[in-house]
């Protein structure tokens, strides 16, 4: 039986949760041929780096920090990819670029059962993780406001969003305006809180906490942020964003076998492996 290869390229991707996370499915489902690796590939040799899994027969791999945007000239990006302005897997079978994040973050907000269609969400933070984000819950239909530190950043995400894939009524506040603003939800986009800083909260101390809301974390380590817990103590609820990490990586090894993946298995090796590293966002 040939060997079918998948990976993941980014640089330095030592840190990446997805060897194990993908290797756990093709092991649960008992696929001895399929097998998933890193592979490091310094942005200055980004196009002969691509050609090395290539020509090694690779089915596709994932693309990660730095290579996202980049990537995009060398594939052919589908309509997700192109508005989000960032590729995380490739299908190297039809040279088809995806990415993964937002349907990754709204399906595991469906399976935590948020309610998204006509609801008030407030994104945090401007990059390409937030990009993902308010690509994904516009389109799902709810409402979205963007507050982020550097406020012109959340502007052009506004105005790329708009001019990519015509997604119109976002909106750009303050973090004073956003606690009055009345969301049902708040998705952490920033790297605010992140191991090794956990006490760091992009909500800032002293400005009200809104009660009753739902924070959807894309930190996930560590597994419960300031973020959640400040949420929690107003009688709101907190999901972690272990879900959406397992989730995009789900979506990718849907693409690649055809296979229903395996995505219990898949959250779990990411669970027992966190216990000891991985400092991410649950992006990819
Ligand atoms: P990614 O691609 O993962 O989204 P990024 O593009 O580096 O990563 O974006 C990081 C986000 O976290 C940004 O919104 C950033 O805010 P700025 O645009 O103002 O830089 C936000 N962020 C990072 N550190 C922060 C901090 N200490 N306080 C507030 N926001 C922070």
């Amino acid at each position: 039986m040939a060997e079918k290869r998948v990976g993941v390229i980014g640089f330095p991707v030592e840190h990446s949760l997805s060897p194990i996370m993908h290797n756990a499915a093709f092991a649960a489902l008992g696929l001895r041929d399929w097998l998933y690796d890193a592979m490091s590939i310094p942005p200055d040799i980004l196009r002969l780096g691509l050609r090395e899994p290539m020509q090694h027969g690779y089915v596709g791999i994932n693309v990660t920090v730095p290579h996202k945007e980049a990537i995009m000239q060398f594939v052919r990006p589908d309509d997700t990819a192109k508005a989000i302005g960032a590729v995380n897997t490739i299908d190297f079978r039809t040279g088809i670029g995806a990415n993964t994040d937002a349907d990754g973050l709204l399906k595991d907000l469906a399976a935590n059962g948020v309610e998204i269609a006509d609801a008030r969400v407030l994104v945090l933070g401007a990059g390409g993780a937030a990009r993902a984000a308010v690509y994904g819950l516009a389109r799902a239909g709810a409402t979205v406001a963007i507050v982020n530190r550097t406020m012109k950043r959340a502007r052009r995400l506004v105005k790329q969003l708009q001019d990519t894939a015509g997604i119109r009524g976002l909106q750009v506040m303050t973090l004073d305006e956003a606690a009055s603003w009345g969301m049902s939800l708040i998705v952490n986009c920033t790297s605010v809180g992140l191991h090794p800083h956990i006490t760091q909260s992009p909500w800032i101390v002293g400005l009200p906490f809104p009660t009753e809301v739902t924070v959807y974390d894309m930190v996930y380590r560590p597994a419960n942020t300031a973020l959640m817990q400040q949420c929690v103590a107003h009688g709101g609820r907190a999901i972690g964003g272990l879900g959406m990490l397992a989730r995009q990586g789900a979506i990718a090894f849907e693409l690649w076998t055809g296979l229903e993946p395996p995505i219990a298995v898949m959250m779990d090796a990411l669970r027992s492996v966190l216990e000891n590293k991985g400092e991410a966002k649950g992006e990819g």
